[in-house]
């Protein structure tokens, strides 16, 4: 681990710090397909673009279940209280400030407002042509639902440290940099609009915030040096499952038929 503070020496804040850089580092963070995606350099990447968002879904659509199953595992009220305010704004409520930066990168407020997170991703998926022949077409993979099984499984059956790990430190604080090359590649090789997509340009632009408030609860909880392990099991459990997931959708995309 990089940084100065090890699981006994060193501040709650010191030792989560150097997990934020770790996860930061972490292949699932940086998967070469998000590049692969971007340069076109897969047989159909339309295809794999379609496959990469329907696969992703299994996941995404369930992020509501794992926010609620973290709450409901920490043990202060106060705690509980700051990440009621994530799940409140998953559920589509945007405050002022954050209607104002979101003007600044062109996001129109009646796109997002009061319309929960789900239904945003929906959105994409139904501008994406993904409809209901799609769907009776392609399943989910075993991997997609191994992610959003197992990640649930962390979220709310390991105990508090582990799941902060899990949704703040391995997730909340490192999807923009997921989202960025996706909105990247969507921009290079698909027409969908800003409205359309907003799910991908909200959450690169927001959730900083939702991971501040996991990453500050994480910090309290690291003051006790028992916490720390679980705390970074947590984070390593869910970049190593969202890894294998790139994985799979990297296979899956290279044995596609190219399109002619
Ligand atoms: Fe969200």
């Amino acid at each position: 681990m990089s940084g100065s503070a090890t699981s006994k020496t060193g501040t709650g804040h010191e030792y989560v710090k150097a997990l934020c850089e770790q996860a930061c580092n972490h292949r699932a963070v940086n998967h070469p397909y998000l590049q692969q995606l971007i340069a076109g350099e897969v047989p159909d990447v339309k295809g794999a673009l379609k496959d990469f968002v329907y696969q992703y879904s299994a996941y995404s659509l369930d992020f509501i279940r794992f926010l609620t199953a973290t709450i409901s595992q920490l043990e202060k009220g106060e705690h509980r209280k700051a990440l009621m305010q994530n799940l409140v704004e998953e559920t589509g409520r945007i405050d002022a400030e954050n209607a104002a930066l979101l003007k600044t990168i062109g996001i129109e407020l009646e796109w997002v407002d009061g319309i929960p997170h789900p239904e945003l991703f929906s959105r994409y998926m139904s501008a994406a042509g993904i409809d209901s022949e799609y769907r009776r077409s392609n399943e989910f993979s075993d991997e997609a639902i191994i992610w959003r099984d197992l990640f649930y499984s962390l979220c709310s059956k390991e105990g508090p440290a582990r799941a902060l790990g899990a949704i703040g430190l391995g997730t909340e604080n490192i999807v923009k940099y997921i989202y960025r090359p996706f909105i990247k590649a969507i921009d290079r090789h698909l027409d969908i609009s800003l409205r359309d997509r907003v799910f991908f340009d909200l959450h690169a632009t927001l959730d900083d915030q939702h991971g501040d408030v996991l990453t500050n609860i994480a910090i309290d909880y690291a003051e006790k040096p028992e916490n720390r392990k679980p705390i970074k099991e947590g984070m390593l459990m869910a970049l190593s499952i969202r890894n294998s997931f790139f994985d799979a959708l990297q296979a899956r995309a290279h044995a596609m038929q190219p399109v002619q």
